[in-house]
C-alpha cells in the first residue's frame, strides 16, 4: 500500500509557488496573494520575473476587493528549489511545450513537500502526459488546475491526472473559492475539460451553419443573445423542461440525416432516464435533474391555508363583510380567524412567528386603505398602517430577510414599503400622478400584485391595465432604490411582461428562478395561472412568452407557491380554491362556496 496524500492543514502558514511569470502566471499569482497567501514567482528570464512583480503589486487590491483578505507577500525567485521550498501549492505555467512539462513534474515531485499539490495550467496535455517522471505516489498530488483569463474571467477548471486523490478536490475546491475563483470539477480526463468542450460544441455547428448559408455571423449572434443571454436559458435545465423524450426523438433526427453515432445521446438518454420515466421537470422521478423534494416534507407539516373573503359575495355585502378563514391544506374550513374586514386583499404570513399581515382597501379612491397584522396566540389584531394615508392597498409581502412589508397601491398609482411595525413607510414606485384625473383613470398604472425576491435583490409588481383589456404589465425594480432618485422617476424600473390580459397577484420561486402570477382578463390567455423563467439576475425580456399553467378560473386573483410540492394554490373571485399541480398539470378544486369571494392566500 502507498502512503495516501494527506491535507497540508497548516497550509495557511505556507507559500503558493507559480512557475512561469507569463501573462497567466502573474494572474494566477495575483489570485493567491489576494487570498492572503505569500507567492513565489518563479520564472528563468529577469525581465519576466520583474514585470510579473509588478503587475501583482499594481493589481492584486484589485482581486483582494473580492477575497476581502490582506494580500500575501510576493517574491520572484530563480530557483525552481528555492521556489517550491515548503510550500503547499505549485502551479505550472509554463510554455506549452510537452518535454518542458515533463522534466518540470520529475523535478517537482523530488523538490517539493510530500504534501505539496502540484498543479498544471496546460490547457492542451492533460497531466497525464506528463507523469513519465513522477513516482506512484507523486501522481496522486497531480491535478490540472486550468484557469481562463482572469480578473475578468475566475472561473478554474480541476481535473485528475486517472491518479489524483479524491481528497484534493475538495480541498482545492474549498481553496479555490478562499481566492474568490469559481472551480468546476471535471469527474474524469477529459481533452477540452468541461467548458472547452462545450464551447467546442457551440463552435462547430455555428461554423456548420456557416458554411452551409443558412445564416450570417450578426444573426447568429442575435439569436444567441435573444435566447441564451436575455432568456438566461442553460443547457440542461432546458433540455429537462423541454422534456428527455422530446430532446430523444429530436436527436434521433440528427442522427438519422447526419449519420451519426446515437451512442452518447439517443441511447444515453433511453438507457440511462427514459426507460427509467425520468422524464425532466414534468415527471415525478425529475431527469437530468433530480425531482423536486416532495410530498412527505409537506404532510408532516401540517400546514393549513389562511384565505382572504373580500365579503362581496356574502348575503349583506358592505364595507364590514370581509373575513380571513382557515383551511386544511386540502381545502376544508377551519374557522374563521378574523372578521369585520373592509375590503381585504393581499396576505402573508411570517413563517417565524406565525404573525399574518393584511391589506384592507378600504373605498377605492378614498385615503382609508389599511394594513393590518393579527397574532394567532394572542388572538389580538393590530394596526400596522392606519387609515388616511394610503388609498387602495392590494397585493402585500413580505420580506423576511430585512422585515419589510411591501404592497402595492391600486388608486395610489404606487408601491409602497415599510417595516412590519408600519414605520418607515415610504413610496418605492410611483406609476402616474394620483391627482391628475387622466393618470388616475388610466388603469395601466394601477398596481396591483408584488413580489419580492431577496436573494435577485428585485422585487417585482403588477401593472394590470382596463379589466380584460390586453394591457397588463409586469415590472421589476431593486430592492435599494438608486441613490438619490425619485419613485416616479427611477432609472432602473424594467418591464418583464406586457400585453398581458390582466396580471393580478404575484411570486418568485427564487430557488428555481419563475415568476408566478395570476390573471383575471379574458380566456384563452386570462383566467389563468402562468409562469415566466427568470434568469440569474432575475430579469427576464418582454418578448419571452409566458407558460400558460391552468385555466378556466373564475376571476382568478390569490396565488401561494409550494414549492416543495411543485404545485400552486390559487384563489378567485368566485368563491373557489385550487391546487395546480405542476408535474402532472392538474388543477384540483379544493374548495368551493359562491357566497364566498376569495382574494389573498397564505400558509400558516
Ligand atoms: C495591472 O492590470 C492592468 C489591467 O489588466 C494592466 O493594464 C496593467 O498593466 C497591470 N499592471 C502592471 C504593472 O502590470
Ligand atoms: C494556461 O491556460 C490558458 C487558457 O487556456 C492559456 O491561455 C495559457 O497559455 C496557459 N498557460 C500555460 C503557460 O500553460
Ligand atoms: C403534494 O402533492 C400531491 C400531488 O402531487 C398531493 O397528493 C399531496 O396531497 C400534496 N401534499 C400536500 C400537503 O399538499
Ligand atoms: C363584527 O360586526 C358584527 C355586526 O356589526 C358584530 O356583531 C360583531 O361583534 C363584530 N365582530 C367583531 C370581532 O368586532
Ligand atoms: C440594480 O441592481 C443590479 C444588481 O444588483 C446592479 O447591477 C444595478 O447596477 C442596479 N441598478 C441601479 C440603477 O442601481
Ligand atoms: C363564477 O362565480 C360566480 C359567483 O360565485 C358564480 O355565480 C358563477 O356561476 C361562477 N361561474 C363559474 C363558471 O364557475
Amino acid at each position: 500500500m502507498l502512503a495516501s496524500w494527506t491535507p497540508p492543514n497548516d497550509y495557511r502558514n505556507r507559500p503558493v509557488a507559480i512557475l512561469g511569470a507569463g501573462v497567466l502566471g502573474r494572474r494566477i499569482g495575483c489570485i493567491w496573494a489576494s487570498a492572503g497567501f505569500d507567492v513565489r514567482l518563479r520564472d528563468p528570464s529577469p525581465q519576466q520575473r520583474e514585470d510579473g512583480i509588478a503587475y501583482i503589486k499594481e493589481n492584486v487590491s484589485i482581486y483582494a476587493q473580492k477575497t476581502g483578505k490582506k494580500a500575501g507577500a510576493v517574491h520572484a525567485v530563480e530557483s525552481l528549489e528555492e521556489a517550491v521550498s515548503n510550500c503547499w501549492l505549485v502551479i505550472e505555467a509554463v510554455p506549452e511545450k510537452i518535454q518542458l512539462k515533463i522534466d518540470t513534474f520529475g523535478e517537482l515531485d523530488t523538490l517539493a513537500p510530500a504534501d505539496c499539490i502540484l498543479a498544471s495550467n496546460s490547457s492542451s496535455y492533460k497531466s497525464s502526459e506528463m507523469l513519465e517522471k513522477v513516482s506512484e505516489v507523486g501522481k496522486r498530488r497531480v491535478l490540472n488546475m486550468h484557469y481562463y483569463m482572469p480578473p475578468q474571467n475566475m472561473v478554474v477548471e480541476l481535473m485528475t491526472d486517472g491518479h489524483t486523490e479524491e481528497k484534493i478536490f475538495s480541498f482545492m475546491t474549498d481553496r479555490c473559492k478562499e481566492a474568490a475563483t469559481l472551480p468546476y470539477v471535471a469527474r474524469k480526463q477529459s481533452t477540452g475539460f468541461i467548458f472547452n468542450r462545450l464551447w467546442a460544441a457551440v463552435k462547430r455547428e455555428t461554423l456548420t451553419i456557416l458554411a452551409e448559408g443558412v445564416s450570417a455571423p450578426e444573426e447568429i449572434d442575435s439569436l444567441w443573445t435573444e435566447m441564451f443571454v436575455k432568456g438566461g436559458a442553460t443547457p440542461c435545465r432546458t433540455m429537462d423542461d423541454v422534456g428527455l423524450d422530446t430532446v430523444a426523438f429530436i436527436e434521433s433526427h440528427y442522427v438519422e440525416e447526419r449519420g451519426l453515432s446515437p451512442e452518447k445521446t439517443v441511447d444515453y438518454l433511453q438507457a440511462r432516464y427514459i426507460n427509467d420515466g425520468k422524464l425532466g421537470t414534468k415527471s415525478p422521478l425529475g431527469g437530468l435533474y433530480p425531482p423536486l423534494p416532495s410530498e412527505e416534507k409537506c404532510l408532516s407539516k401540517d400546514r393549513r391555508l389562511v384565505v382572504l373573503d373580500i365579503g362581496l359575495s356574502s348575503a349583506t355585502p358592505s364595507m364590514k363583510s370581509g373575513s380571513i378563514v382557515e383551511f386544511s391544506a386540502n381545502g376544508k374550513f377551519q374557522h374563521t380567524l378574523v372578521e369585520n374586514q373592509s375590503l381585504p386583499d393581499g396576505l402573508a404570513v411570517d413563517p417565524q412567528t406565525g404573525r399574518l399581515f393584511w391589506t384592507n382597501m378600504g373605498i377605492p379612491g378614498k385615503e382609508d386603505g389599511s394594513v393590518l397584522s393579527y397574532d394567532p396566540e394572542t388572538k389580538v389584531v393590530d394596526t400596522v398602517v392606519p387609515t388616511g394615508t394610503i388609498n387602495t392597498p392590494k397585493q402585500l409581502a413580505l420580506d423576511t430577510t430585512s422585515n419589510k412589508l411591501y404592497f402595492s397601491d391600486r388608486e395610489g398609482l404606487c408601491v409602497y414599503r415599510c417595516n412590519i411595525d408600519g414605520t418607515e413607510l415610504e413610496k418605492i414606485v410611483q406609476a402616474g400622478n394620483p391627482q391628475n384625473s387622466e393618470n388616475a383613470q388610466d388603469a395601466r398604472n394601477w398596481c396591483v400584485g408584488i413580489a419580492v425576491a431577496p436573494e435577485l435583490g428585485k422585487f417585482y409588481w403588477t401593472q394590470k391595465g382596463p379589466s380584460k383589456g390586453g394591457q397588463g404589465r409586469i415590472f421589476c425594480a431593486n430592492i435599494s432604490t438608486p441613490e438619490g432618485q425619485l419613485p416616479s422617476s427611477r432609472s432602473d424600473i424594467e418591464c418583464v411582461q406586457s400585453g398581458l390580459p390582466e396580471p393580478i397577484d404575484l411570486e418568485v420561486d427564487e430557488s428555481n428562478c419563475w415568476l408566478y402570477w395570476t390573471d383575471r382578463g379574458e380566456i384563452p390567455l386570462g383566467n389563468s395561472l402562468n409562469r415566466v423563467r427568470l434568469d440569474k439576475f432575475g430579469r427576464c425580456s418582454v418578448s419571452q412568452k409566458p407558460e400558460v399553467l391552468a385555466r378556466n378560473f373564475n376571476e382568478t386573483i390569490g396565488l401561494k407557491l409550494d414549492v416543495e410540492n411543485n404545485s400552486v394554490y390559487v384563489t378567485d373571485l368566485g368563491g373557489s380554491i385550487y391546487r395546480c399541480d405542476l408535474t402532472d398539470e392538474s388543477k384540483s378544486l379544493l374548495y368551493a362556496d359562491s357566497s364566498r369571494a376569495f382574494t389573498g392566500i397564505a400558509f400558516i
